[in-house]
């Protein structure tokens, strides 16, 4: 098992409000999860440690992971899955419409670095406040980029991320930002703002819509 992939399907959607846990949704005829299985069985990887909520059951094929409290958590149960793997590529069940070819971009872009991890170019300017709402600071957009997954880790650099502070862990809201803890090196590869993530009842819609239209 050279390659693997960490799909995180473990929360319960409470901005997206729906009767049961955000990854198990209907969306276009298929569970929300399933989406990214796909893509990721069409990039070449066969080993798929899932992550799920308490009461669901992975897709044929998938190795099932009860997840953790935090999505680091969960990804740090899944891992242990998968130690077999020298790369591992970790996705949020929350993004369907990851096409196949950006698991194969990331994982190419490791080649230099500890992890390599998709975004897209910020395009609205981005400013500062404090409490009050006054702004402090204009960021300059040109160096932002608003981070996605899929996120391809050397497996050794993860787990040693992971073995960080519970703290730090539960304040993680992605994977990469442990790596940049520990001094590794971690290298953006560009995606697009069509690999959303699924949070809000408005993205749910427009999901549907666009994964309604693929073949
Ligand atoms: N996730 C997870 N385990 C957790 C929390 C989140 O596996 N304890 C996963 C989610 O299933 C999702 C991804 O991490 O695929 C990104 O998280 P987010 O979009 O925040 O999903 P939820 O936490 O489910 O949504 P919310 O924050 O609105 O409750
Ligand atoms: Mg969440």
């Amino acid at each position: 098992m050279e390659v693997a992939a960490v799909l995180v399907a473990a929360g319960s959607g409470e901005r997206l409000g729906a009767d049961r846990p955000k990854a198990f949704v209907v969306v276009a005829g298929r569970l929300m999860l399933e989406w990214s299985v796909a893509a990721i069985r069409a990039a070449g990887i066969e080993h798929i440690a899932v992550a799920l909520p308490e009461g669901e059951s992975a897709p044929p094929g998938c190795a099932a992971v009860r997840g953790g409290a935090t999505r680091s958590e969960s990804v740090r149960a899944a891992l242990a899955r998968v130690s077999g793997a020298e790369r591992v590529v970790v996705h949020d069940a929350a993004r369907p419409l990851v096409e196949p070819d950006l698991f194969t971009r990331c994982l190419a872009a490791l080649s230099n670095a500890d992890a390599a991890i998709a975004a897209a170019p910020v395009t609205d300017t981005v400013k500062e406040t404090g409490a009050d709402r006054i702004v402090s600071a204009t960021l300059d957009r040109s160096r932002l980029w608003a981070v996605q997954t899929p996120q391809a880790f050397r497996r050794t650099s993860l787990e040693r991320a992971l073995e960080c502070p519970e703290a730090v862990i539960r304040a993680a809201t992605d994977d990469s930002m442990l790596i940049e803890r520990i001094g590794g090196v971690v290298r953006v590869v560009e995606s697009s703002p069509a690999n959303f993530k699924v949070t809000t009842p408005h993205d749910l819609e427009v999901a549907e819509l666009l994964l309604g239209r693929r073949p």
